[in-house]
């Protein structure tokens, strides 16, 4: 097949990306910044959050080559910073508008990249499943801009036909989550401070449990939709992607501190506001739908995803410098490390 591919210079469309080429599809990347990994893709640098009028080969006038189906990754996705600037989440809807007004004239059905986010803090179940998302729940902007996302994939496919899967991720670590200027994530940001032998803050307290989910197997679930979406064997569905098991964020740092042979010096806090604290995925929906199994718990993510930090630290050395914390957004880099 040939996939365009919005948000490709990210964590998961890089990882896609390489992985749909290995499989021997074409893979055709759209984002508006440069790849900081790889250059083995073609890719198109463009901001898809204009207002775009659509036209059939393209968005905003750009002819993209011959395609057989998208995959919309491209978003602000942090929760903080979203929170802070709310104008980014009105953005997520407009590329995500803009992207479903392309696939509609060019008949293309679409994988759309969503967020356990859209149950909001959810203390209420186990294990969620798919129906039990209740938009009363809205915990954040981020949120918003995806329960509305999904909400233009859903009228785009009552009014016009459009072919979907929605996948719900959680949580995505391992390979190309490195870039710490741009988007901070806690386990990224936890391997640098630990190796750093910086102290770490767990916003959310002892409790605070997510589903984390390595990289491979999410790219694995896309990929599956990708090639059942394709062939039509699996249309208009949406599925959760994650792990299907909950691990404490102070967990995961000891397994952080493990992997380094260093102590985690913690500092337990508040959730920040927006967050999510409690979530475990039922995955039933896409083992039965996608034949996909999680292949990769916390225990052996974690050490693949610290091997890679640290290959990628020894090639770039100047990254070493500290991350600090930001009220208005969560965290950011110092240009220079006084140290
Ligand atoms: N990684 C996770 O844990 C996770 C969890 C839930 C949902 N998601 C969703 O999955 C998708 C991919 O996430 P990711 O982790 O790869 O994030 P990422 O930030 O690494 O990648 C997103 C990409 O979108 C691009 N982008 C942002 N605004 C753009 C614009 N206006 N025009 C063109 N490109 C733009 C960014 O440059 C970036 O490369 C996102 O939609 C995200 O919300 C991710």
């Amino acid at each position: 097949m040939r996939v365009l591919v919005t948000g490709s210079s990210g964590q998961i469309g890089t990882n896609l990306a390489l992985r749909l080429q290995a499989e021997g599809h074409d893979v055709f990347g759209v984002d508006k910044r440069l790849n900081p990994w790889t250059d083995a893709f073609p890719y198109l640098l463009q901001d898809l959050a204009g207002h775009y009028p659509a036209t059939p080969g393209g968005i905003g006038g750009v002819e993209y080559p011959e395609t057989d189906l998208v995959v919309h990754l491209a978003a602000h996705a942090k929760v903080h910073q979203l929170v802070a600037e709310p104008h980014r989440a009105l953005e997520n809807v407009v590329m995500t508008f803009n992207v479903l007004e392309y696939a509609r004239r060019a008949r293309l059905p679409v994988v759309y990249a969503s967020s356990r986010e859209v149950y909001g803090d959810i203390h209420r179940f186990e294990e969620v499943d798919e129906s039990t998302a209740d938009f009363a729940f809205t915990e954040s902007t981020y949120s918003a801009s995806k329960i509305s996302g999904e909400a233009f994939v859903y009228a785009y496919a009552r009014c016009y036909d459009l072919r979907y899967l929605v996948f719900r991720f959680s949580n995505v670590y391992g390979r190309y989550d490195n870039d710490l200027h741009r988007m901070v994530r806690v386990i990224p940001l936890f391997i640098h401070q630990i190796g750093r032998g910086e102290p770490i803050t767990v916003f959310g307290g002892r409790e605070k449990t997510l589903d984390f989910t390595y990289v491979d197997d999410c790219v694995e679930g896309i990929v599956r939709g990708v090639e059942a979406l394709g062939a039509g064997r699996v249309v208009d569905e949406t599925v959760n992607l994650a792990y299907g098991q909950g691990n404490t964020l102070v967990r995961v740092a000891e397994l952080i501190g493990a992997e380094l042979g260093a102590e985690p010096q913690m500092t337990l806090a508040p959730s920040l506001l927006g967050e999510v604290t409690r979530y475990v995925a039922d995955i039933g929906r896409a083992r039965d739908l996608l034949d996909w199994r999680p292949a990769t718990p916390v225990d052996e993510g974690i050490p693949k995803a610290v091997a890679w930090f640290r290959e990628h630290r020894a090639a770039h050395p100047d990254e070493n410098r500290p991350v600090v914390a930001d009220t208005s957004v969560g965290w950011k880099t110092l240009a220079a490390d006084p140290s």
